[in-house]
């Protein structure tokens, strides 16, 4: 894992980085060399996990890793906050962090699942989470969709490739460009997916990934891009 392109000046805030999604991804940026901030509705369990992933990272953790309650480490987040909460908690935990999130990259990974139908599309009212997302936090925050297709287990494996390909939708080119960045840094292959109105189609995969993982007996059924180069 390299960082071959410019990626995020100071922290990473992953919001509800305690979960599954979230701790996958802040290991691999802090074993790329990136600072990570966990966040959580509690600070002890944010410093808790941060602690865990540290030593599970060991010698490989070439970043720095802290926990912060969730508006804090939004706070304290450079350019890039991330969240990675279930659907059910999206609203409540962007409404805690939007003051914080202001003039920053906001990364929503959120898929809008309905337990106990999680392998059937479910359009929200908003046209998309990360719409949603947008609509709550103005325009002041810039809303990138992106991770939604990528299960937890294969980013936890640092040894193994994660597998499959991000698609990154957000209405800033610029702002899609970075998070590219970071997915690349946690050696992923990810694309433009054009604008965040795009997203819905993305979401919209990972209860079809779900159903596959279900129907074939797997667990990290991913997408793959093919038959276009990456540009250089
Ligand atoms: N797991 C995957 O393989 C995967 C793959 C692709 C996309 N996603 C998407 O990524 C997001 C996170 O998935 P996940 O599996 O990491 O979820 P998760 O482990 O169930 O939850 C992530 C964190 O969200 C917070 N949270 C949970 N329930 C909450 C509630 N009712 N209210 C407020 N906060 C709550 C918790 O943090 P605190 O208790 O510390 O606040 C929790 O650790 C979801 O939208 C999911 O669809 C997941």
């Amino acid at each position: 894992m390299s960082l071959s392109s410019p990626v995020s000046i100071g922290p990473v805030a992953v919001i509800g980085g305690t979960g599954a999604e979230g701790s996958g991804l802040a290991m691999r940026w802090v074993a790329a060399g990136l600072e990570v901030i966990i966040g959580s509705r509690s600070a002890e369990k944010a410093q808790r996990r941060a602690a865990e992933l540290l030593e599970a990272l060991g010698a490989r953790a070439r970043g720095r890793l802290r926990g912060l309650p969730n508006a804090e480490a939004a706070a304290a987040a450079g350019e890039v906050v991330v969240v990675t909460v279930p659907y059910k908690a999206h609203r409540p935990i962007l409404e805690a962090i939007r003051e914080a999130v202001q003039g920053k990259i906001v990364v929503d990974c959120t898929v809008p699942l309905h337990p106990p139908q999680v392998t059937r599309v479910h359009v929200p009212a908003g046209g998309s989470a990360a719409q949603e997302a947008q609509a709550l936090l103005g325009p002041g925050a810039r809303v990138v969709a992106a991770f939604q297709n990528v299960a937890a287990h294969k980013l936890q494996a640092l040894d193994d490739d994660v597998g499959c390909d991000v698609l990154v939708c957000g209405d800033d080119p610029a702002a899609r460009e970075h998070v590219i960045a970071l997915a690349e840094a946690a050696g992923m292959r990810a694309w433009h997916a054009g604008p965040l109105q795009n997203a819905v189609a993305v979401e919209g995969l990972t209860p079809i990934l779900i159903g596959i993982n279900k129907r074939y007996h797997t667990k990290g059924a991913g997408i793959r891009i093919t038959n276009v180069a990456p540009e250089e």
